[in-house]
């Protein structure tokens, strides 16, 4: 039962057992105008997009496959914080499996991924900026072995199934009532934050959830590799700053900041 105050309750919520992509269907409805809150769920995507341009293959009818139109007031690395945090506590709650983010929003079990977000911000007809916050979680099936089209080109990246990883089959619905509710609660108080200029000074929320972010990072204090396109970087993940840039201590001793790219654990 869905006991969300308006995320995916009564005309805001869009199913379609297939779909090219959620993420594409959600775009064209938020520049139609439809408001936030609106959470478009599908069985199957036929063209799921990944981040950097990738594709998202899932397993039909095993995913929770999920795209929520939002009008943040609030800048987009908050987004990237709050939907992470969303998932790993929908893990907790419907599995009691304790899920990590791999900077910056891939949710793993152990070094395995089990979701992926996609965040994609446009503008409407009428010039009003919007989100969509797309999340894909490999929720039943067995995926021990690498999924070709969820691994990153030079980067060693298995994923898993919630159900490989706790044991038995989870239930998606259980799963996105729990995902939306807790989207919907952060969400609610980075939006009043944003909102009260009081508030804002003080940035508590804001501060809490990035806070929590950073300690479900599993990829501070670890040595990395950072693609970006065609390059590579290595060196040790030694923090996030206050946007969520990711502070790299460069074997060469140099310390840069990474704003993009895709992460790899070398020892896995
Ligand atoms: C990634 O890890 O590269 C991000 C994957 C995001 C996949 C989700 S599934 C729901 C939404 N619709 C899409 O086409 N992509 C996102």
């Amino acid at each position: 039962q869905l006991d969300t105050r308006f995320f995916g309750i009564g005309n805001h919520l869009v199913f379609l057992s297939t779909v090219d992509s959620t993420n594409v269907l959600a775009m064209q409805l938020a520049q139609d105008g439809s408001e936030e809150g609106v959470v478009v769920l599908t069985d199957s995507q036929t063209a799921g997009k990944g981040r950097l341009g990738r594709h998202w293959v899932d397993q039909p009818g095993h995913s929770v496959i999920s795209s929520t139109i939002l009008r943040p007031f609030f800048p987009p690395y908050h987004l990237i914080m709050f939907a992470s945090l969303a998932v790993v506590d929908a893990i907790a709650d419907t599995c009691g499996v304790a899920a990590t983010i791999k900077w910056p929003n891939d949710v793993l079990v152990g070094d395995r991924k089990v979701a992926g977000i996609l965040i994609e911000t446009s503008r409407d007809r009428s010039g009003r900026g919007f989100a969509i916050v797309g999340i894909g979680v490999n929720v039943n099936g067995d995926f021990t072995e690498a999924i070709p089209s969820q691994a990153v080109p030079g980067l060693t990246q298995a994923a898993t199934t919630l159900q490989s990883a706790c044991g038995h089959r989870v239930s998606r619905e259980f799963f996105i009532t729990r995902l939306l509710q807790h989207m919907e609660s952060s969400y609610l108080l980075l939006q009043q934050e944003a909102q009260d200029p009081l508030a804002q000074a003080y940035g508590s929320s804001s501060r809490l959830i990035r806070e929590r972010w950073r300690n479900q990072l599993s990829t501070l204090g670890r040595t990395i590799q950072v693609r970006q396109g065609d390059s590579m970087l290595s060196g040790i993940a030694e923090d996030v700053d206050e946007h969520g840039e990711l502070l790299l201590r460069c074997h060469s001793g140099d310390r840069v900041s990474i704003t993009w790219g895709d992460i790899g654990y070398p020892t896995q």
